[in-house]
């Protein structure tokens, strides 16, 4: 148990070697990981986003708790699913030629153009994005632009529960490249695959669904 360190995990005091991420230190600590986890430690679904404090500092910061090594004294706390008040509701086929990307930008995400410019986004963001950024470009219509700076976007949704505005950059994100792959030439390599699903050439084969 020597080399083992102590900390904190949704209040339960848990020891786990040092090389360990905060996932795997709850998991080995006997947990059920029944919530907060998708992806097993990749690092892309944005479940397990949790709140973490170090042993003598005082602030809080936002993390993705596979992607986090634990620490003694380390505090954390697991932030649940939720659902935002403010949900926009577009539909892709509508948008039309790309010239009222503007207009169909301020009826979806009208909150959008209040951004304050506080950085919280910024500072909650696990995956270093330039979120305010992102949030300013899809506003100025550079969809170009925000779709690279959302790119390796996770949708943990931490820069929603961070904005005072009710923007939800995250899905601001989603909603860009959606717009970019919508108005692209495709990629050819996943039309030539589709076409060789689609005329039997190759054969995709599906599990059961358990009933
Ligand atoms: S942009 Fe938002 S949802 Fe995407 S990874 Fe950063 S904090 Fe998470
Ligand atoms: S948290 Fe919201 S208001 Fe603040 S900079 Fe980000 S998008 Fe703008
Ligand atoms: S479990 Fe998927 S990002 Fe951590």
């Amino acid at each position: 148990m020597s080399d083992l360190i102590t900390l904190t995990i949704d209040g339960h005091e848990v020891h786990a070697s040092a090389d360990s991420s905060i996932i795997q230190a709850y998991a080995r600590a006997g947990s059920a990981l029944t919530a907060n986890i998708g992806c097993m430690g990749q690092g892309v679904c944005g479940s397990c986003r949790c709140m973490v404090r170090k042993e003598g500092e005082r602030d809080v910061t936002t993390a993705l708790a596979c992607e986090t090594k634990v620490e003694a004294g380390m505090q954390v706390s697991f932030i649940d699913y939720f659902i935002p008040e403010h949900i926009q509701y577009y539909d892709i086929k509508e948008i039309g030629d790309g010239w009222n990307w503007l207009d169909d930008t301020a009826k979806s995400f009208p909150e959008a153009q209040n951004c304050r410019h506080c950085g919280g986004c910024n500072r909650a963001c696990p995956k270093g994005l330039e979120v305010e950024n992102g949030v300013a470009q899809v506003v100025m219509g550079d969809f170009g632009a925000a779709a690279d700076t959302f790119d390796q976007c996770v949708m943990c949704n931490l820069c929603t529960l961070a904005c005072p505005e009710h923007i939800r950059p995250n899905h601001l994100g989603l909603f860009a490249r959606r717009m970019k792959a919508a108005r692209t030439l495709r990629p050819v390599d996943l039309m030539r695959r589709l076409r060789e699903i689609d005329s039997g050439k190759m054969r995709v084969e599906y599990e059961e669904e358990a009933v």
